[in-house]
């Protein structure tokens, strides 16, 4: 077992879940939900499922993995639940699944980098070409993939968490950095209305429903990656509090990313409200709107802010491309006796391969942009099915592991394991909040949330709309 490795200190691995969360959910998705989703009321929903159902959920993920020291399967079998372990399988199926589009969406971060490093701002207009020509965008995601593989292969002291201390700090200047620059721009207290007056009237129950996968989606829950992560976690660690500063950096980072958009949209649409609402409510937000945005800032300043910007969310879908590629790759190692470099790579190929038809999905191959699923009124692309896919699986994962502690492992030794390394723990109000959460509130609440959401989405059943 020595083989395994595990993180040089707290920090370090403080810095690499951190790195796991933050990424495309953050700055790309969060923003564009807010917009879709009434503004400050759809961020208030988001707190709460982030706070009260996905906090206590990492903790426990955590728990399961410093416990066992073991990756996603091998853990419910270390345990004595080898019926469970179909958890652990759902979470390295669900890696490569995100992995595969989440790698094509970097692809298209990476090559706007180089776009508009090299002062081509017509590319927002030419989103569509851009994401149509299947070679270079591939050619992007293989780059992307194979970088993810080389320091995955590293280990994890040596490759994820050097990385992670590295890439994590630089991050997060270049957020406050961008949006503090906003924060200068014309309009820019307009934005901020915008972005932070509640519209409670736009919450739907699918509203609330894609805050709740946000939130899973952003905290990278639900699939074992903290489960595999916290295997490598010392039992010095205090878990209760590092998962609480994970929590919080990345709820902090989605809620700045959304003070450097809104202002760049107000700044773009000189203050109109509708102008607003029509740019920033849809996917292509960051893709179409904003290099227009950094244009208006004139070539030299364009490509400086515009370069940073892409550079940024670059990086911030590495630091979570590594964390997907660990959770199968630490199966293989641990499981199958593979070899880390050789499991990394075996699994970049694999990726890579599942990704093609989302690769092909936006303007290559006709077919694969106009998908029907069955109860699904409106078309997709591949991409977005396979998205909305993960979107489903991750609350269905988090019931899972909130049922297991339950009623499987039980409550007095995740108790045990949260104390370990904080036995100040014991018996207090954190730990009962905790506790309360995993037992009563997250399996009724994502367990229903999952019923519903398949009769609606699958069998075009209107239960609460
Ligand atoms: N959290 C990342 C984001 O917000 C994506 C991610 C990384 C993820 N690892 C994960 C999502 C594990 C679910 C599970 O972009």
């Amino acid at each position: 077992m020595a083989a395994r490795g595990s993180f040089d200190s707290r920090l370090g691995f403080i810095l690499a879940s951190a790195g796991s969360a933050v990424g495309l959910g953050n700055i790309w998705k969060f923003p564009f939900e807010v917009g879709q989703g009434g503004g400050a009321a759809f961020v208030v929903i988001y707190l709460i499922c982030c706070f009260v159902l996905c906090y206590p959920i990492m903790v426990a993920e955590i728990a399961i993995g410093r416990k066992t020291q073991r990756n996603a399967v091998g853990a419910f079998n270390a345990l004595g639940f080898k019926s469970w372990n179909f958890v652990g399988y759902l979470g390295v199926i669900a890696g490569l699944v995100i992995l595969s589009f989440y790698n094509v969406i970097a692809a298209w971060a990476f090559g706007y980098f180089w776009e508009i490093i090299g002062a081509n701002f017509a590319i927002g207009q030419q989103f569509g070409e851009f994401t149509a020509n299947w070679v270079k965008v591939g050619l992007y995601a293989i780059i992307f993939m194979s970088t993810t593989a080389f320091v995955v292969s590293r280990g994890i002291s040596g490759g994820i968490e050097r990385a992670a201390k590295i890439l994590m700090p630089v991050l997060l200047v270049l957020v406050l950095g961008l949006v503090a620059y906003a924060m200068t721009l014309d309009h820019s207290m307009v934005g901020l209305k915008f972005y932070l007056q509640p519209d409670f009237s736009k919450v739907t129950p699918s509203v609330v429903y894609s805050a709740l996968s946000q939130a899973f989606f952003s905290l990278s829950l639900g699939m074992g990656a903290l489960i595999t992560f916290g295997s490598y976690v010392s039992r010095q660690t205090n878990i209760v509090s590092a998962g609480a500063i994970i929590t919080v950096t990345d709820v902090s980072v989605a809620v700045l990313a959304g003070l450097m958009m809104f202002p760049f949209v107000a700044y773009m649409t000189q203050g109109d409200l509708d102008a607003m609402k029509a740019v920033s409510g849809g996917p292509g937000f960051i893709f179409v709107t904003l290099p227009g945005i950094f244009e208006s800032l004139g070539p030299m300043l364009g490509r400086i802010v515009g370069g940073v910007f892409f550079l940024l969310l670059s990086f911030a879908a590495f630091t979570s491309t590594m964390s997907l590629m660990e959770v199968p790759a630490a199966y293989l190692v641990d499981e199958k006796k593979i070899s880390r470099p050789k499991a990394t790579w075996i699994l970049a190929t694999a990726i890579f391969l599942i990704g093609i038809p989302s690769l092909l999905s936006y303007g290559a191959v006709e077919m694969l942009g106009n998908l029907k699923l069955p109860g699904v009124a409106k078309s997709m692309p591949f991409l977005d099915i396979v998205a909305m896919i993960s979107d489903i699986i991750l609350p269905l994962g988090g019931f899972l592991i909130a049922t297991f502690v339950t009623l499987a492992w039980k409550r007095r030794n995740f108790d045990e394991e949260l104390a370990v390394g904080d036995e100040a723990l014991r018996g207090s109000w954190l730990q009962g909040y905790v506790n309360f959460s995993i037992a009563w509130i997250c399996p009724f609440i994502l367990g229903a949330m999952f019923i519903i959401t398949i009769l609606e989405t699958f069998f075009g059943m209107n239960i609460i709309n």
